[in-house]
């Protein structure tokens, strides 16, 4: 694991961002795996002005997303799919066509989780997938358990998840079940770029990378992946 310890969640957008157009640029049929939050959302708006000044076509990109939340149409303004859409593919230029979600409302997940898996492999696998970190370590919404997921699954939120993402939502309630790529999913991307800033992150982190290797932190899974870049401010980095 790489770790590169930024003075600013600017200077981590910068590199983050530098690092996804060059790969765009070597390759324009890139397959991105994005992830939703606060973390990634400087990097989208460096990747949107990067679009904007004709230095970026994002166009012939496939995507997948880690999660979505269950029972939460696409135009509900607090799906990821709609986070997605307002914070990066519509002003960035991404064909929709390409842009893979898991379907939150599908009555039959298994199959819908099923297909993703299988939809990834199709499209050759994600080329770059992009990792933010829950407080209690979760990666997309794997979280704290006693084993490692593999496939895409529906998952039970934890209670800390749902304190932390509340903000998110008027009245305060995330939905408690939501529909992530597994653990297995995320390590099959080729490279993978972590992004965490804030006090709030350090003990994640730390377990993270000098933990034991324990589905009790899914993140520390990570440790086992060849190409993982973790970018940090100093507040993240604090018990490091
Ligand atoms: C959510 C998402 C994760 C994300 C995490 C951290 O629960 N499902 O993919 O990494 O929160 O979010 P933030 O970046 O807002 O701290």
């Amino acid at each position: 694991m790489q770790i590169v310890v930024l003075d600013s969640a600017r200077d981590i957008a910068r590199q983050v961002s530098a690092i996804l157009l060059s790969q765009v640029r070597a390759k324009p049929d890139s397959v991105l795996g994005f992830a939703t939050g606060s973390s990634p959302i400087e990097t989208y708006r460096l990747l949107i002005e990067a679009h904007r000044a004709g230095e970026a076509d994002f166009s012939r990109v496939t995507t997948f997303n880690l999660d979505e939340y269950c029972s939460l149409p696409q135009d509900d303004p607090h799906s990821y799919y709609a986070f997605m859409k307002t914070q990066l593919f519509a002003p960035a230029g991404f064909d929709y066509g390409r842009v893979h979600f898991l379907s939150g409302l599908a009555e039959d997940h298994e199959a819908i989780c099923r297909a993703y898996r299988a939809e990834i492999a199709q499209c050759g696998g994600i080329d770059v997938q992009l990792l933010g970190i829950g407080r209690n370590g979760h990666i997309g919404f794997n979280e704290p358990s006693d084993r490692f997921s593999d496939g895409p699954f529906m998952v039970e939120l934890a209670q800390s998840t749902l304190d932390a993402n509340a903000r998110f939502f008027e009245n305060g309630t995330p939905p408690r079940f939501a529909l992530t790529m597994g653990v297995g999913d995320i390590l099959a991307a080729k490279k993978i770029l972590l992004i965490a800033t804030g006090d709030s992150k350090a003990k994640a982190i730390s377990a993270m990378v000098h933990g034991p290797v324990t589905p009790q932190c899914p993140a520390s899974a990570l440790q086992n992946h060849p190409d993982v870049t973790v970018f940090l401010d100093r507040a993240a980095a604090r018990l490091l």
